[in-house]
């Protein structure tokens, strides 16, 4: 890696605490970054290097390496919604330069609100700070990448005036996840799987983005927000293109990212009867979970009594692409739900001649493949196996590999890789501009719809979300997996 200073606006907010500082922390302790490695923080709040130092290092966790990692680590104060600040950071910036044989290469962390996402790169250039001559400058932009295609575009746009596409690393972090990026390599190193991920054989496809938690201290974020744009437009997308997507012709950003595209330009924009159909929006209402009683989301902090904010949304989608003709995408995010998990879940057709059917074990399950982002990461096969004994009655038994077995292999925080990548140039895990427009052109008239005329369903917190998500899927003779934390538990209470 190459020495640089990484710049985070917002030193002071939560992301740059929780995630950024611990990451990078992290990375420092397993040696990963470059010898001439310097963090400046910058946000409003007065702080000095050291009075900053002191703060972050509580949200350490590498305890050996800290007090080496936070000599790495500089504080600027300055008005961030001021442009005629920002020479006070290009000077400052010029210090930490001084006397250190390195280039200026310079990655800006935008941890900002979205209305400083545009403004901040555009003072940054009017320093010259994106000039690359001297050294790369890089910018890294945490979403919302606008809150609808016309805003997103705008974003795009007003970025592109000042900085080139391949200066831009625009973060999901479910990017970042392991478990995401495993997708690619279990896809595509395994020919077993590839041979058969298609709509010859796949009958249908459901993820799911569960949280137990509800909006915590973001209302005024999220009650603009909604599930829809929060989760569903980037993370589930994201999510769903890795599982779509054909075989790049190599694992580099440019290839990897124009066949995640092809997918997001490939997402069946939804008619009048598909809105009314096939997406359904929730709310979660208070009720008691586990001996807690948990507020309705209108009683939260800071939500408006009547707001129509969803907390949940489920859809089906479909792409119109060769691989996955007809083959519907069940795709659901709530919070307030039973328990934190993501999970894939491939549903594999019957055979063509059910042989067994009619044995008195009953149903007999299709094949299932479940691959399990957190918690729990890991793989899961359901596959029928005789149960011994006469007759041939057949019984669904589970495969599965735990990432946790591999106890010798930390996995990492998607932080640590994303920050990592971003420090060396590689863009593959970041999403560009227009395959963000092609989520915003999918998602709109579901907003739109929303906006206009849906009916927000309450649901129970500690539920899985409306009964017409249920039946979204119950229509189609299928039903949704209920998962637990435990992988191969299948909705049975686990103890994990
Ligand atoms: C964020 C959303 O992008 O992802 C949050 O803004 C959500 O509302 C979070 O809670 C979920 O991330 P994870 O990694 O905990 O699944």
């Amino acid at each position: 890696m190459q020495a640089q200073i990484l710049v985070i606006f917002g030193a002071s907010g939560d992301l740059a605490q929780r995630k950024l500082l611990p990451a990078l922390c992290s990375l420092y302790a397993g040696k990963s970054l470059a010898k001439d490695f310097l963090v400046l923080g910058v946000s409003r709040t007065a702080k000095t290097d050291d009075s900053w130092r002191a703060e972050i290092k509580s949200s350490l966790h590498d305890k050996p390496a800290i007090d080496e990692f936070v000599k790495n680590i500089f504080y600027q104060q300055i008005d961030t919604a001021n442009p005629n600040e920002y020479s006070v950071l290009s000077e400052k910036i010029k210090v930490l330069l001084k006397g250190r044989e390195m280039p200026a290469n310079v990655v800006f962390y935008l941890a900002v609100p979205p209305h400083l996402s545009a403004q901040i790169p555009s003072w940054l250039a009017a320093q010259g700070l994106n000039n690359q001559e001297d050294g790369f400058k890089r910018l890294v932009l945490e979403k919302p990448f606008g809150h609808d295609l016309p805003s997103a575009k705008k974003l795009n746009m007003d970025l592109l005036e000042h900085w080139q596409e391949e200066q831009i690393y625009r973060i999901d972090h479910y990017l970042g996840k392991e478990t995401v990026q495993n997708l690619l390599v279990f896809r595509f190193a395994n020919e077993i799987f590839d041979a058969m991920w298609n709509h010859r054989f796949v009958d249908y496809v459901e993820i799911t983005a569960a949280e137990t938690l509800g909006v915590e201290n973001r209302s005024g974020y999220f009650d603009s927000s909604g599930s829809t744009r929060d989760m569903l437009q980037n993370h589930l997308l994201q999510v769903l293109a890795m599982v779509a997507m054909d075989p790049p012709l190599s694992y580099d950003a440019e290839s990897v990212r124009n066949e995640t595209m092809k997918i997001f330009k490939s997402l069946r924009p939804f008619n009048q009867y598909d809105l009314e159909n096939k997406v359904v929006f929730g709310q979660n209402i208070g009720a008691k979970v586990k001996g807690e009683q948990i507020k309705a989301y209108r009683e939260e902090n800071g939500v408006p009594k009547d707001s129509r904010t969803e907390t949940f949304v489920a859809l089906k989608a479909y792409i119109d692409h060769y691989r996955w003709n007809n083959v519907p995408f069940y795709l659901r995010t709530g919070k307030r739900l039973p328990t934190r998990v993501t999970e894939i879940v491939i549903h594999f057709k019957p055979t063509p001649h059910p042989a067994f059917v009619g044995n008195p074990s009953g149903v007999i399950g299709n094949n299932q493949l479940v691959i399990r982002i957190q918690p729990d990461e890991g793989i899961l096969l359901k596959i029928g196996l005789k149960e011994p004994g006469s007759g041939f009655k057949v019984k669904t038994v589970n495969m599965d590999f735990h990432y946790k077995d591999l106890s010798h292999i930390r996995v990492p925080d998607s932080y640590e890789r994303l920050l990592m990548d971003a420090m060396l140039g590689d863009a593959t895990l970041y999403a560009l501009g227009q395959a963000v427009e092609y989520c915003w052109e999918f998602v709109d008239p579901i907003l739109h719809y929303k906006e206009a005329e849906a009916k927000i369903w309450g649901y129970s917190a500690g539920t899985w979300g409306p009964l017409l998500a249920d039946e979204l899927m119950a229509r189609d003779g299928r039903q949704w997996r209920y998962p637990c934390k435990c992988l191969t538990s299948d909705g049975e209470t686990c103890e994990l």
